[in-house]
């Protein structure tokens, strides 16, 4: 396999790396990746998070146990118990779908590596295309606002929303960025903040429950955000918030704009309600943990009801940024996510 490298996987000398993200940014340590069950262990764990880097992770895994000999039967099998590690963003299922197509061919390990090399380099350049079309929206001296972790973290090149931002940053647009925090987890305020620190992007840190002030006060221009699955409908799941930011920001007329390659599109969902949704652990709610350390400060027995995405209505969306161009309400009505998907 080539030697690959984003800011969450790396492939040396055929063996793969996943950066911790749960160690952010306190720390930036390399977990050495080898079997099924430890990759699936770090994309339930969110050491591997993000829509299109579980996918190709997952893939990247599979390729190099290809490449130390495993039979096509037990990649199958791998496949389908990959899938199951996360079930929301629709990327990791796709990629699977690739690669299984791949391992049917009759030198099924050379083409396991190839389809995950290609994967790899196919999503650095949707990215580029995403951030093209992206900054083209944004005007001189903007003040932007960004929910969760799109960045270089999530994909394998400069990311979805974020990638956006840091383009029409790179452009001279002069922007500004606020970051929410996104709680439970924090990405924003973990993965977020330290990527717009390497970038050079003037941001500033919020927490969740202070956008709403912000719009009030005019101090939003546009809202961009990624996600883990569009329906067809255009209806689509993010990271839980998401859905309270879009309903601000068509109270207060600020654009809102959800970034996303074209492989985050499920046709298979007719629209947001047939998106599942992943529960997670209680304790993320009843506290934090990470390299920072950890606390509990709800009652121990507390019950939580913890969601890790929520589901924005098509018509809360000012615009779907692709790769393949920016659509609009009526070109989402007019079925423009199927010809796309289908082409
Ligand atoms: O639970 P996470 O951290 O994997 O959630 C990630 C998000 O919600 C992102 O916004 C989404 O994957 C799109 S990023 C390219």
């Amino acid at each position: 396999m080539k030697n690959l490298t984003s800011l969450s996987l790396k492939t040396v000398q055929g063996e793969l790396f996943v950066l911790d993200q749960t160690l952010l940014p306190q720390r930036q340590l390399w977990l050495l990746c080898q079997t099924v069950p430890a990759m699936v262990a770090m994309i339930k764990a969110l050491q591997l998070r993000g829509a299109p880097a579980i996918g190709i992770g997952a893939c990247l895994l599979l390729a190099y146990r290809a490449s130390v000999g495993d039979s096509r039967e037990q990649l199958l099998l791998d496949a389908e118990v990959l899938r199951a590690a996360r079930p929301t963003a629709v990327n990791l299922m796709n990629n699977l779908d690739t690669m299984i197509a791949a391992l049917a061919q009759d030198d099924y390990k050379a083409a396991a590596i190839a389809c995950a090399e290609q994967l790899f380099a196919e999503d650095v350049a949707l990215c580029q295309r995403m951030a093209e079309h992206g900054a083209a929206l944004v005007q001189q001296g903007e003040q932007l606002l960004t929910h969760c972790n799109t960045g270089g973290l999530a994909t394998a090149g400069v990311g979805t929303a974020l990638g956006v931002i840091n383009l029409a940053h790179q452009q001279g647009k002069n922007i500004r960025l606020w970051v929410d925090e996104t709680r439970p987890l924090l990405q924003g305020g973990r993965l977020t903040a330290w990527e717009c620190q390497q970038l050079g992007i003037p941001y500033q840190l919020i927490c969740d429950n202070m956008a709403a002030m912000l719009m009030a006060r005019g101090q939003v221009d546009r809202i961009f955000v990624g996600s883990d699955r569009i329906a067809a409908n255009g209806d689509f799941a993010n990271k839980v918030g998401t859905y309270s930011l879009a309903v601000l920001a068509h109270y207060h007329q600020v654009p809102f704009y959800v970034v996303a390659p074209h492989t985050t599109v499920d046709l298979a969902c007719a629209d947001g309600s047939a998106i599942p949704i992943e529960q997670r652990d209680a304790n993320e709610v009843r506290g934090v943990s990470g390299a920072f350390g950890s606390a509990i400060w709800a009652p121990e027995q507390a019950s939580v009801f913890n969601p890790a995405f929520d589901v924005t209505p098509a018509e809360l969306v000012t615009g779907w940024v692709l790769d393949t161009g920016v659509y609009s309400q009526a070109d989402i009505a007019m079925g423009i996510l199927q010809r796309v998907i289908r082409k």
